[in-house]
């Protein structure tokens, strides 16, 4: 989404360097002449499915060198393109043709903590998983958490409104996120990185930055408010007969462990599979797999131990003793080991899956219901298709969010045009959404009319023209250039 944009020029480089250290910048320009090798990891995406051509990336210490940066960004219409970990999985962190790159890395630190309230304030380059270290000493815990948690960074986080694993507990960042701190296009810096759990003062900017995936600003500094950690937390996976179950079994589960619940993620058969052939997590025994179509992983976090232990024990008698039981067989976590073991199951698809191949990557809303008949129509389709590899769902069913991998030997036009518009106009018809939780980047920008009317996306674009009148930021994603503009024709 851009007017005609500039590469960047030696005199550019220069005016960075004036405020920059050398540590900051790397370029393979003169007269810095960069090897390629220093640059590539920024110009590729997490699934090498996305490349960028970017000559530059820009490292900044602090948000008055990022205002700098993209202050003069603006004024000679460069393109930026703002990257945290470079996990994301719709193509949104890398350029789509020479821009600069914005890496937050040097941004890392926490800047308070409040042990009372949870309010924790950070820079936006802080590492997830470095976050949840710093808290948990002070008992509490990170509202979110991801696979990617080793290398996304809260400010990518909070870009791509990352949706993971604690969702059904915690909720999204729309909630849990109290203030940002944003570079804006103009390079002025908005400040609204408040610690308030209340503030009605009118319009409540930071929700527009929540998901916008750098196309509206650099988020420099995020507040949120983190809960206690909870003191007793387990989980059990159980293995399914059909995934007609599923349905029942959550209403089940949700009634016997009530406030207690707080995760219920799905993996289907294909998806378990994989995640044991790639070494991710402990593999069940023959007897406990055995018949199994699907397993569903269930934990738990509540105050007393013994309490949650008995009410799960109950929950596994009483589902092992129906009539016609909803499960084969669950398996219980006896130790934190296994606690882990059971969780990298579910988290290690997204790892299992790139190391089988390369993965066409869906992640959508819908009905509960619909979830095992979408896996099943896309294998139909994908029947004998040179190079399928083959297909799988997983995903946050608590939350209605189904990721259905389509894994290949390599990506190819005819695979991908098997998929869509098909795949995106099915989803539509079930009045779901085209992105859960992995926002539209640069893959879906052409498929946001199948989950959002006319009208809002014109006031989207409106938003987008009001902030970033040059199209400087992340250009090519989300949104579709106008008729007329350069970028994306
Ligand atoms: P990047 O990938 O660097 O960037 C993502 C987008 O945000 C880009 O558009 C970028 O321009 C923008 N951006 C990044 N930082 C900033 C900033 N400071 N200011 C403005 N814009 C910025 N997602 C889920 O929702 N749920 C999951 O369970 C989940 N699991 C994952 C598991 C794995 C193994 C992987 C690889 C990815 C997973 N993801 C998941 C994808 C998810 O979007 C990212 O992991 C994460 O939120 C992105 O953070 P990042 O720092 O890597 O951002
Ligand atoms: C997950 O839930 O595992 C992530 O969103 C990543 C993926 O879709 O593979
Ligand atoms: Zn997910």
């Amino acid at each position: 989404y851009a007017r005609s944009l500039t590469s960047l020029t030696s005199s550019d480089l220069d005016h960075f360097a004036s405020f920059l250290p050398r540590t900051s910048i790397i370029s393979t320009m003169a007269p810095f002449s960069d090897g390629p090798e220093a640059i590539a990891q920024y110009n590729a995406d997490w699934m090498g499915k996305y490349q960028g051509r970017a000559t530059t990336v820009l490292r900044p210490r602090t948000t008055e060198e990022v205002s700098k940066i993209v202050r003069h960004c603006n004024e000679r219409g460069i393109g930026l393109v703002p990257q945290g970990g470079n996990t994301g999985l719709v193509g949104g962190s890398v350029p789509v043709g020479d821009e600069v790159v914005l890496s937050l890395g040097n941004m890392s630190k926490v800047r308070s903590f409040d042990p009372v309230s949870g309010i924790l304030v950070a820079d936006a380059g802080c590492v997830l998983e470095s976050l949840s270290d710093y808290l948990q000493p002070h008992a509490h815990l990170m509202p979110l958490d991801l696979g990617a948690k080793g290398s996304c960074q809260i400010g990518g986080n909070v870009a791509t409104n990352a949706g993971g694993l604690r969702l059904l507990r915690y909720g999204s960042l729309h909630g849990s996120v109290l203030g940002l701190e944003v570079v804006l296009p103009s390079g002025q810096i908005l400040n609204a990185l408040t610690t308030l759990r209340k503030d009605n003062t009118g319009y409540d900017l930071k929700q527009l930055f929540i998901g916008s995936e750098g196309t509206l600003g650099v988020i420099t500094g995020v507040s949120i408010l983190t809960p206690p950690i909870p003191r007793a937390s387990n989980n059990v996976i159980l293995a399914l007969p059909r995934f007609e179950n599923v349905l029942p079994l959550f209403g089940e589960v949700k009634a016997r462990l009530g406030e207690i619940l707080s995760a219920f993620e799905w993996l289907d058969r294909g998806s378990y599979d994989l995640a044991v052939k790639h070494g991710q997590g402990r593999a069940l025994s023959e007897d406990e797999v055995e018949g199994a179509a699907c397993f569903v992983l269930v934990e738990t976090s509540g105050g007393r131990g013994e309490h949650d232990e008995e009410k799960l024990t109950d929950l596994l008698e009483f589902l092992l003793s129906a009539d016609t039981p909803l499960i084969n067989t669950g398996v219980l976590a006896q130790s934190p080991a296994q606690f882990s073991s059971l969780w990298a199951l579910r988290e290690g698809v997204t790892e299992a899956v790139s190391k089988e191949g390369k993965a066409y990557k869906y992640d959508i809303s819908i009905p509960l219901s619909k979830f095992e008949e979408v896996v099943n129509m896309t294998k139909e389709r994908l029947k004998n298709v040179e190079g399928v590899l083959g297909v799988i769902g997983y995903g946050h069913v608590g939350d209605g969010n189904l990721h259905l991998n389509i894994i290949a030997s390599s990506y190819t036009p005819t695979i991908a045009s098997l998929l869509e518009p098909w795949l995106y106009e099915h989803v539509s018809s079930l009045n779901g959404s085209i992105s859960a939780e992995h926002g539209i980047g640069a893959m879906k920008t052409h498929a946001l009319k199948y989950s959002k009317d006319e009208v809002s996306i014109e006031w989207m674009r409106k938003i987008k023209e009001m902030f970033d009148p040059k199209g400087i930021m992340n250009p090519g994603k989300v949104l579709l250039p106008r008729e007329g503009n350069v970028m994306g024709e």
